[in-house]
């Protein structure tokens, strides 16, 4: 059928073709002629199709015939009258093709280790066939994914799931166009932001900065002495940057800005919470007064946070 369709198809598009233009196209008869070869074939190949499977039909009525007359008619009666053996038996006998127990010694292989015997089973059709089935399947992908264009390679994979990654980046990075850094950071006064900024500190400093920041691996939070400058621009950037040789790591993976704004505006207001068992102070003493000069003149143009937190 679909050969037959093939090779009439195409002529019927050069009638067409050629109506309008009222001029014989001059390859029509050839291609006419090569069209009419290929249904000619077709043709000879479905007759002999058929005539094989009616050949094949009368081999096997020839054979139940056969056996008619071999075993007697009362024989074959009461054959189909036996009760019949549930297809799902008989499908998981043929899928295993096991031998019966009580024709075990046919496959006895004569070796026997212990009592352990070697038996000459037929390897599992189910088995078998799921076997073959992945080394057509192998031929197949390995075709399909690496000869050919149909699939991406694992390379063209990696490349076009690199190429989402980097615009999921870029669309995350375009939400993020108000990050704080420390030269614009503000301490944060509101309650909702503080206690934010306080479960923060709960859940990844106390460990280090004490359960009230009264200190211990981690410097006293609630004095004035500052190690890397107090205020909320000096904190935010070691929170961010951290001081990995002295045991404070930077946060900047597991905190997005804001979180680290949070969390630094929170410790701003312990100071001065004098929590049991401080930590002796650590650093310098932190004059916001004379911050503003020093961070005035390295930092042109950004407005000291003395002036914004205080
Ligand atoms: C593993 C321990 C550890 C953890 C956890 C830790 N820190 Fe620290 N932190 C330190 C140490 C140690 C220092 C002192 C660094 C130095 O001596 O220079 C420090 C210093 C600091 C400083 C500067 C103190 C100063 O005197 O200048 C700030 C601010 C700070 N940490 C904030 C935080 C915040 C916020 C967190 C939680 C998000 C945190 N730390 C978690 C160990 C830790």
């Amino acid at each position: 059928m679909f050969f037959a369709i093939a090779a009439i198809a195409p002529m019927l598009t050069w009638a067409q073709d050629a109506a309008p233009a009222k001029a014989v196209d001059p390859d029509f008869w050839k291609n006419a002629f090569g069209s009419l070869t290929i249904l000619g074939a077709a043709i000879v190949i479905a007759a002999a199709f058929l005539a094989i499977t009616r050949l094949f039909l009368a081999v096997v009525k020839m054979q139940e015939i056969q056996m008619l007359r071999e075993k007697g008619i009362e024989e074959v009666v009461a054959a189909y009258r036996a009760p019949q053996e549930s297809w799902w038996s008989r499908f998981s006998k043929s899928m295993t093709k096991r031998v019966p127990i009580e024709q075990e010694a046919d496959i006895d292989l004569g070796h026997n280790y212990d009592g352990i015997r070697e038996l000459d089973n037929k390897l599992p059709p189910w088995w078998l066939g799921m076997f073959y089935l992945s080394i057509v399947f192998a031929v197949i992908y390995l075709f399909a994914f690496h000869l050919s264009d149909i699939g991406p390679s694992s390379q063209q994979e990696y490349e076009t799931q690199m190429e989402v990654a980097k615009a999921e980046v870029s669309a995350y990075l375009a939400t993020q166009a108000d990050k704080v850094d420390e030269t614009n950071v503000t301490a944060l006064t509101d309650e909702q932001d503080l206690s934010l900024g306080k479960s923060i500190f709960t859940a990844n400093c106390v460990s280090c900065h004490g359960q009230l920041g009264e200190g211990g691996i981690g410097p006293n939070m609630t004095d004035d002495y500052w190690i890397h400058g107090g205020g909320i621009q000096n904190m935010f950037k070691t929170i961010k940057n951290g001081v990995p040789e002295k045991g404070m790591i930077s946060w900047s993976d597991q905190l997005r800005s804001g979180d680290m704004q949070r969390v630094a505006s929170y410790i701003l207001t312990l100071k001065g919470t004098n929590p049991p068992n401080p930590k002796a102070p650590q650093g310098t003493l932190y004059d916001p007064a004379a911050a503003e000069v020093v961070q005035d003149s390295t930092q042109a143009g950004v407005a000291p946070d003395s002036l914004k937190s205080n």
